[in-house]
């Protein structure tokens, strides 16, 4: 079974092919430098670059891999959460092509597919807890079959990723700032007295970043010679030296080993509350830095749970990770009509699938 991935959800464009569970080839278009100067994702410009992008990614997709449109037994799109005007380019994308050829459609839930990405090289162990950090996401769930995720906590205000944007902001770091803040923070020791760990003295599995955030500008504001003077790129980075260099690697550290710490805290809780499980499955672009990597090998060692942490191109947003669960969707006998609709961030995605039946080839 031929499946293609399409992902459209914030500011990567990208489509893959998986042949019967195994990736075939991928491509991927970053918005990043579009978006940079205006310090976070822009979703007009975002919705309008998918449009742009997506037909000449799909054709180059297929071009180097021989494939017919009519090869494609089945389409995989990222239909939420994520910013409606760019779900919306591929939706609709998916919804022609598989009007045209055939191929039957199911939408993918993005950040099932984020936790499910790793299963594209090694082999994923149910029952597992799922810790998905990313720019627009923080959530933990039970996670009984690739089909089967019950939330456990997730973020009441900020998401992981958009502490470390905001923060990052505040120092003058382009957008995505996570990478910069993470290579700093491995020069100093943190302080971990320095900021909070928000909401952890609760028995609550849910997770709040907001006053960290504010925590960090609050001490940034008092300590102006951290910040930047104009938007820093890595060449800026590498040429900060002396004890400015130091403070500034401590405040990242210190401000990493936050979130960090807080994101165990909850995950451990997260591990009592779901009751035996495997393995603990850690995804989505904040799974890239390299403090929160440390932190969930530990934990998983403590509590003697197999680790699946993917490498980190599968961590950001990709077309593999769409393709992948849209492959195990289908081969479970799920697809979608062609009223699959695109949800925002903020709505629970449905479980509005249509089980063994396929519309389009009925
Ligand atoms: O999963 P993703 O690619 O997009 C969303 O679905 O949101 O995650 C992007 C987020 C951004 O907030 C970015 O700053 C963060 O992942 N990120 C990192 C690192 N690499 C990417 N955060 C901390 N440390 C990193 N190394
Ligand atoms: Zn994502």
């Amino acid at each position: 079974m031929l499946t293609l991935g399409i992902e459209t959800s914030c500011d990567e464009t990208a489509v893959a092919l998986v042949r019967d569970g195994k990736l075939l080839g991928e491509k991927l278009a970053t918005q990043i430098d579009v978006h940079a100067l205006f310090g976070g994702v822009v979703p007009e410009i975002a919705s309008r670059e998918h449009l742009r992008v997506l037909p000449r990614l799909f054709k180059e997709l297929l071009g180097e891999h021989g494939v017919a449109p009519e090869d494609i037994d089945n389409i995989a799109v990222a239909r939420g959460p994520g910013l409606l005007g760019s779900l919306l380019v591929g939706v609709s994308f998916a919804k022609s092509l598989s009007l045209s050829t055939g191929a039957s459609l199911v939408g993918v839930n993005h950040l099932w597919a984020h936790l499910l990405a790793p299963g594209l090289v090694e082999e994923l162990v149910f029952p597992a807890v799922g810790l998905l950090v990313s720019g627009g996401h923080t959530h933990t769930y039970r996670i009984e079959s690739p089909l089967e995720f019950d939330l456990l906590g997730r973020t009441l205000d900020d998401a992981a990723g958009e502490a470390f944007d905001k923060v990052a902001k505040v120092l003058n770091f382009p957008y995505p700032g996570g990478r910069f803040i993470d290579e700093l923070g491995r020069e100093a020791e943190p302080d971990t007295k320095l900021f909070p760990r928000a909401f952890i003295d609760n028995p609550s599995l849910d997770f709040s970043f907001s006053g960290l955030k504010t925590a960090v500008a609050n001490y940034v504001n008092k300590h102006q010679e951290l910040v930047f003077e104009e938007m820093a790129d890595f060449a800026a980075v590498s040429a900060l030296s002396g004890e400015r260099r130091e403070n500034l690697a401590r405040v990242c550290a210190s401000f990493n080993w936050s979130v960090a710490d807080t994101l165990r805290i909850k995950v451990e809780r997260a591990l009592k509350t779901a009751g035996p499980v495997k393995s603990l499955i850690v995804a989505g672009g904040v799974a890239a830095n390299s403090m929160i990597r440390e932190t969930m090998a530990g934990v998983a060692d403590k509590k003697r749970l197999r680790l699946t942490l993917p490498n980190l191109s599968l961590c950001t947003d990709n077309g593999a990770m769409i393709a992948y669960a849209g492959h195990l969707l289908s081969k479970a006998g799920y697809s979608h009509s062609l009223d699959l609709e695109a949800i925002p961030r903020g709505r629970v995605v449905p479980l509005d699938w249509t089980v063994g039946k396929n519309i389009i080839q009925a």
